[in-house]
Order: C-alpha cells, then structure tokens, then sequence
C-alpha cells in the first residue's frame, strides 16, 4: 500500500490520484445521505449480463455492498456467495459474471459475460460521478477505459498476478496506489451516497493530506 510521504515528495502522479480519490468523497463531503436507492441487484440470468442492464442504477452507496478485506462487492446476479468466495480467497480465482468489486465510491469493476474482451479478462471497468442525488457513468468499457486523469486501468490491474484475476488488493503485484488505509476507509465513509458515517480524527486528517497533495 503505498502512503503519501510528504508534500515534497509528492508527483505530478500523486497529485492526480489523490484528485480521482478526493472526487470519490471529498469534494461532495458533508452532503450527507439522501436515502438514495442502493440497490445493486438486476437480477438477471445467471450467466448474461447485457450492456443495457448495467446502467447508474446498478451502482449505489458502497458500504450497502459487502466488505472483503478493505474493498466490497456484489454481484448484480445475485450470485454473492460465489462473488466472496473468490474475492476472499488467497488462492485468487475466477470472479463469477456479475461480479461488482469497489475500492472508492467513484471506480468499479464489473465481471461480464464470457466473450466480453479476452483483454480485460471480461472485466469492464467504469468511472462513476457521483453525490447524494445521482450516480453518473462517466465513462465504461474495456482495456480503453481511463480514470478523469488520463490513467488506464488496464494498465494497473493488469499487473495483478494471474491467479488474481486483475484484482490488485495491495499485494497482487501492481503499482501501489499512493493513499493509504486511513485514506480509503475515510473516502468509503464519505460516499455521499450512504447515510452520513462518522471519520475518526485520523481519517479527517487523511482526507486533507489528499486535498494538500490536490492543491499542491
Ligand atoms: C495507478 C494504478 C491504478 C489505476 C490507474 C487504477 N487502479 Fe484500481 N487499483 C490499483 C491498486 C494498486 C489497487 C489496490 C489498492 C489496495 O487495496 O491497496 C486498486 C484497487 C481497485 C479496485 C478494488 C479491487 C482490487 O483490484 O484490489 C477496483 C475495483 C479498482 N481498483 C478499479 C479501478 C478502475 C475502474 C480504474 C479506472 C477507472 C482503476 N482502478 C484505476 C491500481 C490502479
């Protein structure tokens, strides 16, 4: 897990995945929870998942999903059980279609049918805008799919070893992403989306050392 160090030290890289980051939580802070719909489930047939059935109204207040070491997920299937089981796994494995994998409110991954792109691994990847009224989709697909600031996903995830599917978690063998523990559980609370949780000092704190290296 990579931790942000001091000012000083921090990128032009830094700066832009603290920007992804704070737009997850930081920026809508405070608006507190509007009881928006959280509802994830479609269920649908147990092996298609079309395009047109994953729309913003897939995707709701993060924690409504279920936490697996400090990142949740779901299963727009309805197939949960097989969705933690691997997302639980130390051996790695297959994600089952369906699957829905967040670490921030702003950035999902979506397990697809089979056939969806061998690149991605069936993965598509979306980067969601996002307050108390509304999820939007910013932007969705494949290996194509960059973060608001300009870094693929692909180009991360898919340096996860291969029996991990292309899901990093902080020791798969990606790039460590420049925010630490306090920083992530602080930006899961903030989902503007979710009822208001509470930051321990800590987290507030981590939340402004993302806004320095913003502002920096
Ligand atoms: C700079 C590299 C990088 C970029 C760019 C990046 N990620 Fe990640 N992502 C990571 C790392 C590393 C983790 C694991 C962090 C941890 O748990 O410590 C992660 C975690 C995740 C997770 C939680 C599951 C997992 O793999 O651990 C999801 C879902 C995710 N990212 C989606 C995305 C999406 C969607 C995009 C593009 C919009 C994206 N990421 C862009 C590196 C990146």
């Amino acid at each position: 897990m990579g931790h942000i160090q001091s000012e000083g030290k921090s990128s032009r890289r830094l700066v832009r995945a603290a920007a992804i980051l704070l737009l997850a939580g930081l920026v809508t802070q405070g608006c507190g929870g509007s009881g928006a719909e959280p509802e994830a489930a479609e269920a649908e047939s147990a092996i298609s998942l079309p395009t047109e059935n994953i729309t913003a109204a897939s995707f709701g207040c993060i924690s409504d999903l279920t936490a697996v070491d400090r990142f949740f997920v779901g299963n727009l299937n309805g197939d949960i059980d097989a969705t933690i089981a691997v997302a639980g796994s130390e051996e790695g494995g297959v994600y089952p279609v369906g699957s829905v994998v967040q670490l921030v409110p702003t950035e999902v991954m979506v397990k697809r049918e089979s056939g969806f792109d061998a690149v991605t691994k069936d993965w598509e990847y979306f980067d969601l805008d996002i307050s108390a009224a509304e999820t939007k989709i910013l932007t969705r697909g494949a290996a194509e799919v960059k973060n608001r600031f300009g870094n693929s996903c692909q180009d991360c995830h898919v340096k996860a070893a291969p029996q991990f599917d292309l899901i990093c978690k902080s020791d798969h063998g990606c790039d460590p992403i420049p925010i630490n523990d306090v920083m992530i559980r602080a930006l899961q609370k903030t989902d503007p989306r979710c009822e208001a949780q509470e930051l321990t000092t800590e987290e507030a704190e981590g939340l402004q050392q993302l806004q320095a290296a913003l502002t920096a």
